[in-house]
């Protein structure tokens, strides 16, 4: 039996035919104008295999890229880049305004040429035939070369303005030096004035300059404290600068900004940016820590913790770990995965890998009471 077709167009270029074996039953008769639309915007869905492929694709890139537009729309509070909370944050997000302007300015008369070209130039009904073609036009042609070049050159003004400021050095007198070493994975933060270390929360007064030197123990990382500004690299054998005024006292997300091994991802760090009383009460209990219990130090020393931890005031002096002094103050643990909490901790003393993949904290096989009785000391270190 012969196959039945049908002749299928292309509904934006009607000379495009081609038959097709019938797949779908023949309209016949009349519709209710419910399927009758149905069969309408089904046959111009799917007029030729090729455009059909492309909308598959089209649709699948558009749900694709959704979640990323929506992330954009994120309501925490520390990721937006464009509400920062420092003078150095402020420098880029103000070029980034004003060239969103411009740029809007450029779109709507392009938008409007285009309008009008299409209007003006419109095929008519008594028109037939390609219409007049037209080859070279010396005055458009620069035009078109000098508009963008101009256009460019004034953006490239206030751009290489800021950028020169935001590498240059520290904006008044007396900032406060600050040294951030990336290790994989979590941050150090040396305060040489100051003459104490810490981990992965880092503290400054709100209203003072602070001047970081980073650099790193291993590989490359990167520090990004979106609301602050960055990002900036901390590179192995080198250091950079990053300068940066806190302007509103919160707390404040980072993350490392470089992909650095298996745990880039959870190598994150809080801001604090305090008043001037909070910060000098934190750093005061930093520069003097609490005695901590004799019993609770002796359980870190001779469960291999001190090997690679400091904890001020005990012989615990290791380098290779992040400096646990006055830890029981800090509000997350593991380079801000998990809050502060006996039980986090517990967990993370359990069994390290499970809370951070390829943590370089081995698993000591400690007991539960072990733990336990580490658990009761290291949060009482504040
Ligand atoms: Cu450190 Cu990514």
């Amino acid at each position: 039996m012969r196959q039945r077709t049908e002749i299928q167009r292309h509904f934006l270029d009607p000379c495009a035919v081609r038959r097709v074996p019938l797949t779908r039953p023949l309209v016949t008769g009349t519709l209710p104008p419910f399927l009758a639309a149905g069969a309408f915007f089904d046959r111009l869905l799917t007029p030729l295999e090729t455009l059909s492929r492309e909308r598959s694709i089209f649709r699948k890139t558009l749900l694709a890229a959704l979640p990323m537009l929506l992330a954009g729309c994120g309501t925490g509070p520390d990721w937006r880049t464009l509400r920062p909370v420092s003078d150095f944050g402020r420098l880029g997000s103000d070029v980034y305004g004003d060239l969103i302007w411009w740029t809007l300015g450029i779109f709507v008369v392009v938008e409007l040429l285009l309008l009008y070209a299409l209007l003006r130039y419109r095929s008519r009904r008594d028109e037939s035939g390609a219409p007049s073609q037209v080859h070279g036009f010396t005055a458009l042609e620069i035009a078109w070369t000098l508009v963008p070049a101009a256009i460019l050159f004034f953006i490239a003004i206030p751009t290489v303005r800021t950028v020169f400021v935001m590498q240059g050095p520290p904006p008044g007198g007396d900032p406060m030096e600050i040294t951030v070493i990336g290790h994989q994975w979590w941050w150090e933060f040396q305060y040489p004035e100051l003459g104490f270390v810490t981990a992965n929360e880092l503290h400054v007064p709100v209203g003072r300059t602070v001047n970081l030197t980073l650099t790193s123990a291993d590989v490359i990382h990167s520090f990004w404290v979106p609301r602050i500004g960055g990002k900036r690299d901390l590179n192995p054998g080198s250091e950079n600068r990053l300068w940066f005024t806190p302007t509103e006292v919160g707390q404040y997300h980072g993350q490392c900004a470089e992909l650095c091994g298996t745990s880039h991802a959870n190598m994150r760090m809080r801001v604090f940016v305090d008043d001037s009383a909070t910060f000098a009460e934190w750093a005061a209990a930093m520069s003097a820590p609490a005695a901590p219990d004799s019993a609770g130090a002796m359980t870190f020393l001779i469960s291999g913790c001190a090997a690679c931890h400091t904890i001020a005031g005990t012989p615990a002096q290791g380098k290779v770990g992040p400096n646990l002094t006055n830890v029981g103050r800090r509000t997350s643990l593991a380079a801000s995965l998990i809050p502060n909490t006996p039980e986090h901790l517990a967990g993370w003393l359990r069994t390290p890998d499970s809370v951070k993949p390829g943590a370089l904290m081995p698993d000591l096989n400690l007991d539960e009471q072990r733990i336990h009785d580490l658990v009761r000391f290291l949060e009482g270190l504040r």
